[in-house]
Order: C-alpha cells, then sequence, then structure tokens
C-alpha cells in the first residue's frame, strides 16, 4: 500500500517510487498540508510548516490554539483553503450556505484506503487497480457540509491525482461559488511557473515566469480548455531545467473553463490553485446530492522536467487513455481537409485512396463538407445526414468503395455545434446557446448548442449512431470549431445559469462516453480548430488529438515540443502536408515534414493525386521508415534535447526517444535557422547506458554510452533551408 495512515501523529502519507505527499490534523481538527516532494523515510513534517511568523491582520478562528497567536486560516497550510473565513490568500472553494452567510471551516471527520484508483461520477479521471486511494472526509464546523477530498496514487508513475466531492447534508440547497479542486502550499523556496499560451495554429508555446507576489494565472472562460492557455503548469525551482531540479506538473483531466493560480502570500510561501473557473460559476447543490470537482494530476520531479514527462507520458498513455487504440497499432492514415477542403467528390476520394494505398496509408479520413448541402462553412452543422450528390450515392457505398482500395475509412464530424443554416436550427432554434435578449455571436458562421440539455445531447446522439451504424466506419475526428459565448439555457431557471458551463462539460462528457462505448473498435481523434481542446480531460475518451491547424514543419517543433511537456508523442496527431505550407507559406524539405511527424501519430493531409513520382517515393519510404520505429517512438522514454525556444543557444530543435532499458534510441534534428559560416553542434543524448558501446545509424565507430551522453553526437549538416536527421543509436 502506497497510503500510509498514522493514527498517533495524525498523519496520512502517499507514498510514490521518489515522491511523498502528506497531510496531518492538527489540533483543533484542520487538516494541514505539510509536505509534497522527494520521498524520503517517514517523519511527522509538521516541523516545516509549524513555524509562523505572526502577522497582525490575521485574524484567529474562534477555536484557535490559545497558546499559538499566529494560528490563522491565512497563515496555515490547509489542504483545501476556504473563501469567507479569513484566509485572504488564494481559496479554492466559496460556499454560500442556506442563510446567505458565505464561508465554511472544514474539520476532520475520518480516512478510510481503498484499493484501486477512485472514479469519479460524469467526470474523466485516471483509473487502475494497481493503485491505491486515501479519501479524508472533513466536516464543516456548522453545517452538515462534508468535503471528501479523493486522493488517487500511482506508485510507479510518481503520479497522484486530487480530487474533491462537496456533499450537501443539510435540509436545504447550498451554492457553490467556487469549487476549485486543488489547493497547494509549496514548501519554502523561489518558484517560477512554465506554462503554455498561443492561439489558433499557434498553440503549447512555452513561458516561464517567476512566482512573485502578485497572482500569475493561467485560464480559460471560453468554454474549452483553448488554444490560448492549457490547463497544465510546470511550477519549479528557480534554476530547474530538463535534468535537473524540484519540478511539480500540475495539470486538470478536464476540458472546459479553469484556472491555475498561484502567489507569493504573506509568509513568503507560494500556494496553488486549480480547478474550474469560479468566474460565471455558481452552483446549487440540493439537500442530499453532491458536485464533483474535476480531477487534478501532479507528478513530482526532482531530476528536472524530462522525469517529470516521462511519467505522465506513461501514466497518460497506460491509465486515462482507453480503449482499443490505447495500445493497438494506429493505422497511418490520410485526411482530406488540406488536399480538398470543401471541394471533392467521391470519385476524387476514391482516387485519392488509391494513389495513398500504393504508398502504404492504411486509413482514408473524409473531413468536413459530407453532410447537408455543406460547400462551404456557413450551414448544415447539426444535420448530420449525408449529402448523396456530393457522395455520389450513400456513404455506406462510398466506405466500400474505399474499403475495395484496401483502405479502413473515417469521417469527420462537429457534433457540438449548429449552423443558422440547418434544418436542425429551424426546427429547434433553443437548442443553440443564446441569451434570450441578444442575438448571439457568431464564430465561423455558427452557433454551440446547448449540451447542458439531455434532450439536445440525445438528439445528436441519435443522428450520430444513425451515420456510424450505417457505413464501415473505423475513425472519427471529432471537431469544435468556435468557443461558448452567449452563455444561457433556456432549460434552467434565471438562477440556475451559473451552471451552464459546467453542465455543457457534463453533457458533452455524457455523449463521448456513450458513442466511445457503444464503438470500441473506431479510433477517435479529437480536434478543435488543431489542439484546441488538447487535455487529459479529453484523452480520456480519444487516445489522439490534432494538434494543431498548422501543419508546417518548423512551425510545429514548437507546438510538439511544448505539447510534450504533458502528453506524450502518441497523443499528437501529426501529418505531412504540402508546401508552400498552407498555413505560413514556409517551404521545407519533403523528409523534414515527414522526420517531424514521426514524433506524432504521422499521417498525411495533401492531394496525392498531385504529388511528383519522386514526392510518392519519398512518402512510401517514410512509412515503411515510420513503421520499423513505431514502437520506439509511441512507447519510448522521450527526452527534449535542444528547445527550438532557445534559438540563441542552437540553431536546431532536437527530441529523441529511447527504449527504457538504453539498448535503443531514435533521435531527430531539425535546423530551423540558418547561418554561414556555421559552427559544429553537438547534442547530448539521454537515457544510453553509460557503459555500453553504439553505433549511430550502422556507424563502423562505436561510442561509449557516457560520451555521447556528456559530450554529445555531432550533428550533421546538409547545405539547404531547414534539413533533417533521423539518427539511430543501437547497441555496437
Ligand atoms: C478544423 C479542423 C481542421 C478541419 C476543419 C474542417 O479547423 O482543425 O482539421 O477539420 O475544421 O472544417
Amino acid at each position: 500500500m502506497s497510503i500510509l495512515i498514522n493514527n498517533e501523529d495524525k498523519t496520512y502519507t502517499l507514498l510514490t517510487k521518489n515522491t511523498m505527499y502528506q497531510m496531518k490534523v492538527d489540533e483543533t481538527g484542520v487538516l494541514e498540508h505539510t509536505y509534497y516532494g522527494a520521498k524520503m523515510e517517514y517523519m511527522d513534517m509538521h516541523y516545516a510548516v509549524d513555524c509562523i511568523m505572526g502577522t497582525s491582520f490575521s485574524p484567529n478562528p474562534a477555536d484557535y490554539p490559545k497558546n499559538k497567536w499566529a494560528y490563522s486560516y491565512n497563515q496555515i497550510n490547509q489542504e483545501i483553503s476556504m473563501a469567507g473565513i479569513g484566509d485572504f490568500r488564494l481559496t479554492s472553494v466559496g460556499v454560500r450556505n442556506t442563510d446567505g452567510s458565505f464561508g465554511a471551516e472544514p474539520r476532520f471527520v475520518s480516512a478510510r484506503t481503498e484499493k484501486g484508483k477512485y472514479s469519479l461520477k460524469g467526470l474523466p479521471a485516471f483509473y487502475g487497480e494497481d493503485a491505491d486511494t486515501l479519501v479524508v472526509t472533513l466536516k464543516d464546523k456548522v453545517y452538515d457540509i462534508y468535503f471528501h477530498l479523493y486522493y488517487g496514487v500511482f506508485e510507479e508513475y510518481d503520479l497522484i491525482t486530487r480530487s474533491l466531492v462537496i456533499e450537501n447534508k443539510t435540509n436545504d440547497s447550498i451554492k457553490l461559488e467556487k469549487a476549485l479542486t486543488l489547493t497547494l502550499d509549496m514548501p519554502n523556496g523561489t518558484y517560477d511557473m512554465i506554462y503554455f499560451h498561443g492561439r489558433h495554429t499557434r498553440e503549447r508555446m512555452l513561458e516561464r515566469t517567476r512566482i512573485k507576489h502578485s497572482q500569475i494565472s493561467v485560464s480559460s472562460m471560453r468554454g474549452a480548455s483553448s488554444h490560448m492557455e492549457n490547463p497544465f503548469v510546470v511550477v519549479c525551482d528557480k534554476n530547474a531545467n530538463e535534468e535537473y531540479g524540484s519540478a511539480w506538473g500540475i495539470g486538470l483531466v478536464y476540458s472546459g473553463n479553469f484556472l491555475i493560480s498561484a502567489e507569493k502570500n504573506l509568509q513568503e510561501k507560494t500556494i496553488v490553485v486549480a480547478g474550474i473557473n469560479p468566474e460565471n460559476f455558481n452552483f446549487e447543490v440540493a439537500s442530499n446530492d453532491e458536485f464533483v470537482c474535476p480531477e487534478v494530476a501532479m507528478v513530482y520531479s526532482n531530476e528536472g522536467f524530462g522525469k517529470m514527462s516521462n511519467s505522465y507520458h506513461k501514466a497518460i498513455r497506460n491509465n486515462l487513455t482507453r480503449g482499443k487504440y490505447k495500445n493497438a497499432v494506429r493505422p497511418v492514415l490520410i485526411n482530406n481537409w488540406e488536399g480538398t477542403y470543401f471541394d471533392f467528390n467521391a470519385d476524387k476520394l476514391v482516387a485519392m485512396a488509391h494513389e495513398a494505398k500504393k504508398m502504404g496509408v492504411e486509413l482514408f479520413v473524409m473531413d468536413d463538407g459530407w453532410f447537408g448541402k455543406r460547400d462551404n462553412d456557413f450551414c448544415a452543422l447539426g444535420d448530420w445526414v449525408p449529402n448523396e450528390n456530393k457522395l455520389q450515392g450513400t456513404l455506406s457505398n462510398l466506405a466500400k468503395r474505399i474499403n475495395d482500395e484496401g483502405m479502413k475509412f473515417g469521417i469527420w464530424f462537429e457534433p457540438e455545434c449548429i449552423s443558422e443554416d440547418s434544418d436542425l436550427y429551424r426546427a429547434h432554434p433553443d437548442y443553440a446557446l443564446a441569451m434570450k435578449s441578444r442575438a448571439p455571436q457568431v464564430s465561423r458562421n455558427q452557433y454551440v448548442l446547448d449540451y447542458s440539455r439531455k434532450d439536445v445531447v440525445d438528439n445528436i446522439y441519435n443522428q450520430l449512431v444513425k451515420v456510424l451504424d450505417s457505413a464501415n466506419i473505423s475513425y472519427v475526428k471529432w471537431d469544435f470549431n468556435r468557443h461558448i459565448t452567449d452563455l444561457y439555457s433556456v432549460a434552467l431557471p434565471a438562477e440556475k445559469q451559473g451552471e451552464v458551463y459546467h453542465r455543457y462539460m457534463l453533457g458533452l462528457y455524457d455523449l463521448l462516453e456513450r458513442i466511445t462505448s457503444k464503438y470500441p473498435d473506431i479510433l477517435f481523434e479529437s480536434c478543435s480548430g488543431g489542439g484546441g481542446r488538447f487535455d487529459m480531460g479529453m484523452l480520456y475518451y480519444m487516445p489522439q488529438v490534432w494538434t494543431s491547424d498548422n501543419s508546417d514543419a518548423i512551425d510545429r517543433l514548437k507546438i510538439q515540443y511544448g505539447t510534450s511537456f504533458a502528453y506524450p508523442v502518441s497523443t499528437m496527431g501529426a501529418h505531412v502536408s504540402v508546401c508552400p505550407n498552407h498555413q505560413n507559406a514556409r517551404i521545407t524539405p519533403l523528409k523534414t515534414r515527414g522526420n517531424v511527424a514521426y514524433f506524432g501519430t504521422y499521417g498525411l493531409e495533401l492531394d496525392v493525386t498531385k504529388m511528383t513520382e519522386d514526392e510518392k517515393q519519398e512518402i512510401a519510404r517514410q512509412i515503411k521508415e515510420f513503421k520499423s520505429y513505431y514502437e520506439l517512438i509511441q512507447r519510448g522514454d522521450y527526452y527534449r534535447l535542444i528547445s527550438p525556444f532557445t534559438p540563441e543557444e542552437s540553431l536546431y530543435c532536437a527530441w529523441e526517444t529511447v527504449k527504457e532499458d538504453g539498448s535503443e534510441a531514435l533521435v531527430c534534428a531539425v535546423r530551423y535557422e540558418t547561418d554561414a559560416s556555421t559552427a559544429a553542434e553537438y547534442v547530448k543524448l539521454k537515457g544510453l547506458c553509460p557503459n555500453k558501446l553504439y553505433r549511430i545509424n550502422g556507424s563502423k565507430e562505436t561510442y561509449l554510452g557516457s560520451a555521447l551522453m556528456n559530450v554529445g553526437m555531432f550533428l550533421e549538416y546538409d547545405f539547404i533551408t531547414y534539413p533533417s536527421r533521423l539518427y539511430h543509436i543501437t547497441l555496437a
């Protein structure tokens, strides 16, 4: 058991392979947070948080220990920090009681362990029978409001998950005005926060900022986790890097509005909160009902970001993604979007499939434009009825034609949106989220469906089932091409409108659960205008995500590098497309486009019928090469070697995947800047066995693992723009 309960010390200690997390019930029954960091022998870590220097203007709770005048919610580390009762730091939960008062004082009631990882009603969560669960129950000092803290401990991956269930056992309803999942008091120190911001076609750009006395936050109020901020941050020592220093990953298993906030407080201590964004959130919890907060997934590493990322990668691959394609080899696909956009018919698609098959492609994906009269993005969302004119027959017939070419068939949906020009909107205008009093905003000419309503979700479910049952479909791309505005559900009374954002997510997760479990053989890929919903919530339902609408290999270096901090290569949709690139007009070698897409799911997104013979041969070579490295790339340990965010340090971006036993590695290095009279560059490899000899791409010479890791491997240079190389490192 990875959970230690010490009744004498009243401590609750979570232990993973390399980390330790501890809480302690203090003399007033408050659950204090005493430690989260490197593993050590058991001790009561209370001394680390007990030394509070009293500061005036920090109020004492009515029953504070009279020998401790500095005892204040404003000063002590608490597992959940509550708003309204004298804690002026970042707080995570705000309870409006029946009588209108605001605040609660949770005090310890009980703790129990469970074998296996807890699950969360209606929400995605990590799972695993080998993991352990600790449930600590607290109760407000006054009202029958219970706070059940859930902890999941995944020993092997140094992963600790956390959730909070707030249960109302009073006779009336209460309101949650704030229900973030996590409060985390960091050990003493000075910390940075690394976060991943961006925009459409420029997702997950890495930025690093010192956490000082003003709040620093990443958040979304877009009804989706969004391109603009990712619900994942790293809080780290100010000197931490890929290999050294303490790093705490904090990720939300949630795809909607979120907030992750940190600050240094009056005790010069850093505090972090994470969970559902409290803006426009106000959730009624009826008597004898409960509210479940989304899960937070934390990994601590004292060997820098590389180790932290690898722990997340393994945990996400093995204990978050589900279904057949969690482990099965995924087919190499071609998607017609950049090849044809809306301008296609069945003959065109079959011709593309025919050519692609010759190169070794295994799955043909028909993107947007196959339903209703959708020849542009002004209409038809909501009417999931195949356009048999365009498809020159039924959908089933088209699937069969593609299958007859020897390929699987896949299809695009955007189930959460509705066009004004659609039969569904004409019949049910109230299905769209819109305020009664004003015309809603359009975005990409469409509205968002009110997924807080079960009848709306059921309508879409039935439509999807009809399509999926009608043809031999092996793959679904699930898109979401706008954000939520004009939040208002006609199905809820005025005082419950603050519930709509979260109820939307519950409706979406319900639909995803129903569809993905009904079609276990279908490979699902999540998408939101590219990587606008790349988060652990979506990965519970779909094992891969279209990383970005930007398919340029050079821009992709930063996008995929940033994404890799939390998310494994196997989740990153990556395609080879044409040049000049459709998003930025850049021209890159086809080989470089392939090499970058290898460190993702690798697929194609272009009109193969327009390629030259040489290009077709190159793609055929790439598919063969990608497949030969498939296991190594998809399941190996992943290391970031040279960052594309530091051009002042290197002209290259390089990453590496290594077999867990260090016996084989594959390095990809891309030169993204040009330079005359160029200097020689070496890259230091990682994860090899120091005392073993290796060959590089079958070289005659051999190199000691420690030499390759400490001195580095020479990066060869081709005299072209944007050259790239793969280096296959094998035991001599
Ligand atoms: C989004 C997706 C694209 C494509 C289009 C279709 O932008 O990210 O890949 O599917 O929608 O409209």
